[in-house]
This record gives C-alpha cells, structure tokens and sequence, in this order.
C-alpha cells in the first residue's frame, strides 16, 4: 500500500479519490483534521477496502513508526501541511510545527522503516514530497518562469517553512540515500478547495451577495493548474520519477487575481444568474497582503520532457467543471462554513475597504 499524509485537505483528497479510481493498490490516509481536513470530502470511499483512515499528527514520531511497521507502506506521499499563507502571516508557529517537525518527524520515521527493508523494497521505496512554487519567491513581470534550478528565495512564513522541509528532503537523500522526489507545483484550483482560498472563497461569496475581497491592485499573477493534473503529474513522478530529482509542476496559465475574479463572475452570470445584476457589481480591492509575491509562474519542461506529463485540462474547462462542483455541492459548503472558519473571516476580511 502507499501512505498518504493529508488525504483529508484538498488536493489529498482529490489524490485519494482518483487513485482509487486509477488503480487496485490500498491507501492508508494519515491525517489530523486540523480546520482544513474534511473526511466528507472521502465519504465515498470510506467503506471501500482498499482505504484506510487514521486519525494523528505527522509530528508524533511513535505514531509513525507504529504505523509503518503495521502497514509496511512501499512509498509515501506527503501533502500534510499547514497551506494557507494568509494565516501563516497571523500565525507562523503552526507552520513551522506541522511544516518543518512534521516534515522531519516524517522523514526519520521513513528512513528508520526503510533501513529494515531487504534491497529490492529499499530500492523501490519511494518518499514523495508534496510541495510549492512558492519556495522561489516572487518575478518581475519579464523574468523567465521558475525553474528546477532557480534559487530559493521564500517571502512568506508558509513558503519558508516549505522551503525549509523541501531542503531536508533533498537532504535526506544525499545523506542517507532514503529515495526522495519532490514535486514544486503552482496554485491548483478544482473540487473539494476549502473555501479560505481565492477561487472558493469568490465563488461561495458571490452565491451569497457579498464583497468579493481582491487584495491591493489585483495585478498578482498566479500560475493555475487545475487539481486532478496535479494529482496526475504525482502518479507520474511517483511511478517514473527520478529519485533525488525535483520537478516543477504548473499549467502554463499565468492570470491577474481579478482576471480569475472576473471570470469567475462571467461563468456564474451564466450558470446562476442573479436578479440583483452581474456579480461583478461585488468585486472589492481591500488591503494587500504584506509581503505579497507579485508573479508566479512554473517552467514545466523538465516533467514534460522526462515524463510526457501535461495538462490536461484548460483554465476555461477546468474553472467551469470548478463553479460547476461549487454549485452542484452547497452541502459540503455549508458544512466547512464551521464556527471556525466564520471566526477567521471575521478576523481577515474585518478591516475597511481600500476602494
Ligand atoms: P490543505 O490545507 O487543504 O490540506 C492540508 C491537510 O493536511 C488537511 O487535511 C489537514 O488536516 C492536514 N494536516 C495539517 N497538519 C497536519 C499534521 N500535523 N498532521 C497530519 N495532518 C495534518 O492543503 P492543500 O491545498 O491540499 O495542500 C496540500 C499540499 O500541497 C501542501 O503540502 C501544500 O504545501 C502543497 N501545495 C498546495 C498547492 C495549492 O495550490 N493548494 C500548490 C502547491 C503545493
Ligand atoms: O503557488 C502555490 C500556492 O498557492 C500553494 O503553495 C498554497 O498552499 C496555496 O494556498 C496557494 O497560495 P496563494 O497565496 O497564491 O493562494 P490564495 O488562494 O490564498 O491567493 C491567490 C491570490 O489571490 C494571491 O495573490 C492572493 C489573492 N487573494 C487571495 C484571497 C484569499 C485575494 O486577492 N483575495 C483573497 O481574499
């Protein structure tokens, strides 16, 4: 079987699902349901026998190694992490807990297990490590997009805290020979997002009549790949993936925040109309995040070349199959608008607006 960390956030989620779909092999989900776990979005696969849930803290080093000697995993994919830039501003201590110890609780915890194992599963084992574009800080708008060999130049708590874990697995593998890939992926949008996101957070916001947050001029450029080509591009690096090799994962589609605002508006005009006049009407710049990285965007050629790994999904279908989703499922929606997710709302958007 393989051990997913995370399985409960979104794109562990998403991964869960579509390697069931995908293939026979057995998952164990290890996940702590912090505020960003949700087990609905697995609810239909709960009672397949191939899937395992268990409920702990990648932190907890005796968890872990109880785990992979009951289990005996043949490889591990490692989403577990705190996400959220926003709240790794208002908080970074979370961050560097789950991120880095986490990381590296997980990290030893594999090596111990994996030193147990005869060549053959030594060989094969593999420690895929889940992590972000962020690492490399911000472009101008004329820099050429990040790639595999841009230097790490991190400007968040979050993205820091990313780096620092990515540099241990990197680590890991030169020192201890333990076989580590690491995929840096840019933003991913799609089902099952929480909603503290941009692409969630407009779509639930606009449903409900109200302002539509785009922080300082909405001039931020993000690369966005849609959700299962992630999970793809990981399957792939997991099966053909090069160990000690990173990969930059990313769809080739750099958008303005209030480009994806107003498209999201546009589909919704269609899909949903309202009475009360285009959704646009809502859209409203507030105060800029501080330390906002102005561009993103991801060099793929790397995958694409060794790996013949695309996207498959373009921002027009993939957005739409997004509002789509969002429409079709107010109850999970309502369901993650908890008492806690209403209390970080209150506190991030509570400031006046900036025009
Ligand atoms: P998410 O916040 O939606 O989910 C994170 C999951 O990790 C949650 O289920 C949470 O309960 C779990 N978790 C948190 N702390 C834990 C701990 N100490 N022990 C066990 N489980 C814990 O995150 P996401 O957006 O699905 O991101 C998953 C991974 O992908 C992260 O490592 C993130 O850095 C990386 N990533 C995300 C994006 C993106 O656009 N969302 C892009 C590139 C890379
Ligand atoms: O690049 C990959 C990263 O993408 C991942 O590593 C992170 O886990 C993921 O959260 C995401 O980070 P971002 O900060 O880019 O995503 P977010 O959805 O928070 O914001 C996207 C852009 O939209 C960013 O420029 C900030 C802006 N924004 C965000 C929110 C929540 C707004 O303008 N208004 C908002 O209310």
């Amino acid at each position: 079987m393989i051990l997913v960390t995370g399985g409960a956030g979104f794109i562990g989620g998403n991964f869960i699902l579509d390697w069931l779909a995908e293939s026979d092999e057995p998952v164990l989900n290890l996940d702590a349901l912090t505020y960003a776990g949700n087990l609905e979005t697995l609810a239909t696969v709960e009672d397949d026998p191939r899937y395992v849930f268990v409920q702990g803290d990648i932190c907890e080093h005796e968890l872990l190694g109880g785990l992979f000697a009951k289990y005996r995993p043949r490889a591990i994919v490692h989403f577990a992490a705190e996400s959220h830039v926003d709240r790794s501003i208002h908080g970074p201590g979370d961050f560097v807990r789950t991120n880095v110890e986490g990381s590296f609780a997980l990290l030893e915890a594999a090596r111990a297990y994996w030193n147990t194992l005869g060549e053959a599963e030594r060989t094969s084992f593999r420690f895929h490590h889940v992590s972000t574009d962020e690492v490399f800080g911000s472009l101008q708008a004329e820099d050429a997009p990040f790639a595999e060999t841009n230097p790490y130049l991190p400007n968040s708590p979050y993205a820091a805290s990313k780096a620092a874990s990515d540099h241990m697995a990197r680590a890991w593998f030169h020192t201890y020979g333990l076989p580590v890939l690491t995929t840096n992926c840019s933003n991913n949008y799609g089902p099952y997002q929480f909603l503290e996101k941009l692409i969630p957070l407009t779509i639930v916001n606009a449903l409900a009549g109200k302002a539509l947050p785009v922080y300082g001029d909405g001039l931020n450029v993000r690369d966005w790949l849609y959700v299962g080509d992630h999970c793809r591009a990981i399957r792939s690096v997991l099966a053909h993936g090069r160990p000690g090799e990173t990969y930059n994962v990313g769809g080739g589609c750099e958008k303005t925040n209030i480009d994806i605002v107003r498209a999201i508006c546009g589909l919704l005009d269609q899909l949903w109309p309202d009475a009360g006049g285009r959704y646009e009407r809502l859209v409203t710049f507030v105060a800029d995040r501080p330390g906002h990285d102005r561009r993103y965007a991801i060099d793929a050629r790397k995958i694409e070349q060794e790996l013949g790994w695309r996207p498959a999904e373009s921002f027009e279908s993939g957005l739409r199959k997004t509002v789509q989703w969002y429409l079709a499922n107010p109850k999970w929606v309502a369901d993650v608008q908890s008492g806690a997710y209403r209390a970080w709302v209150d506190r991030q958007y509570s400031g006046a607006a900036v025009a």
